[in-house]
């Protein structure tokens, strides 16, 4: 029994709908958050500044005792998982929220072309179609950068006209025509999963990351017998780089209940160069 906090990091407060799920399959685990509020967006950062963040971030969650780290971020996942591995070491095991949906379609959706969207970062980086297809030679994979998307739902536009009319003009694209699955590949998009799945109709699987990254940490624990016990009572503890009123209303969005941040001055000392 170990009850060390699990890790968790974000740009912002995206990454609490992972926080979330893995809370409501783990209620004895504590967790400690991150969201780098201060550098916010990461989607449209360059890969070596993702990393240098990455880096930062994990040294940080390691001083917190973290037995776990859990990249819950799409575009940090892309970019810095390995950097975030070589700073937690052989004893620390690194979640990031890509490799479990990749693990999902290869398994379940082999014949299907998927379809991915998410910030440009990710989608540049083609993260998605290259593990998909190191694992599946013949897998059909189309990506789609929707940048729109992360801060229209940050701002609380999820179900009216306004978020209707970008998501499909998104979702219209010639390059989407024919998915059969479609990877929500961003950490704000489980929030639009009923309106993915509204205009695309029951036929199309629409995969998100929570609930398999979740699946994938509560394995890990076991495999690393590093879970806490059923009598542990957890501690939450969430962080940002900048806080600010409205981030602080925005995590119900993501969390599903307000939640107090606490402010760290993570980057006062220059950027190392
Ligand atoms: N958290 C980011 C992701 O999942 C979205 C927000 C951002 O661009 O920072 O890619």
């Amino acid at each position: 029994m170990d009850t060390r906090p699990i890790g968790i990091f974000d740009s912002g407060i995206g990454g609490l709908t992972v926080a979330n799920a893995i809370r409501k399959a783990l209620p004895n685990e504590s967790l400690v958050y991150f969201g780098d509020t201060a550098h916010l967006p990461y989607g449209d950062k360059s890969p070596e500044l993702i990393r240098h963040y990455s880096a930062r971030i994990a040294h940080f969650l390691l001083q917190h005792n973290c037995k776990m780290v859990v990249i819950a971020c799409n575009t940090a996942s892309s970019h810095a998982h390995e950097t975030v591995d070589a700073v937690a070491g052989p004893d620390i095991p690194v979640v990031n929220v890509i490799d479990p949906v990749v693990e999902e379609i290869v398994l379940r959706h082999t014949k299907k072309k998927v379809g991915i969207i998410g910030t440009k970062g990710t989608i540049d980086s083609k993260v998605y179609p290259k593990r998909i297809k190191k694992l599946n030679k013949q897998a059909r994979v189309s990506s789609l950068a929707t940048p729109l998307l992360a801060p229209m739902i940050e701002e609380g536009f999820v179900s009216n006209s306004i978020s209707k009319t970008v998501i499909n003009s998104y979702l219209e694209k010639p390059i989407l025509k024919g998915v059969q699955a479609i990877v929500l590949g961003c950490t704000h998009y489980p929030l639009i999963k009923k309106q993915v799945s509204a205009y695309y109709g029951k036929e199309v699987a629409i995969l998100d990351s929570p609930s398999l990254v979740a699946k994938e940490v509560k394995q890990l624990l076991a495999v690393n017998d590093l879970a806490a016990s059923s009598h542990h009572e957890p501690t939450f503890h969430f962080m940002v780089s900048d806080k600010t009123d409205s981030f602080e209303r925005s995590t119900r969005l993501f969390f599903k209940e307000r939640i107090s941040l606490e402010e760290v001055k993570m980057w006062d000392s220059p950027r190392p160069i």
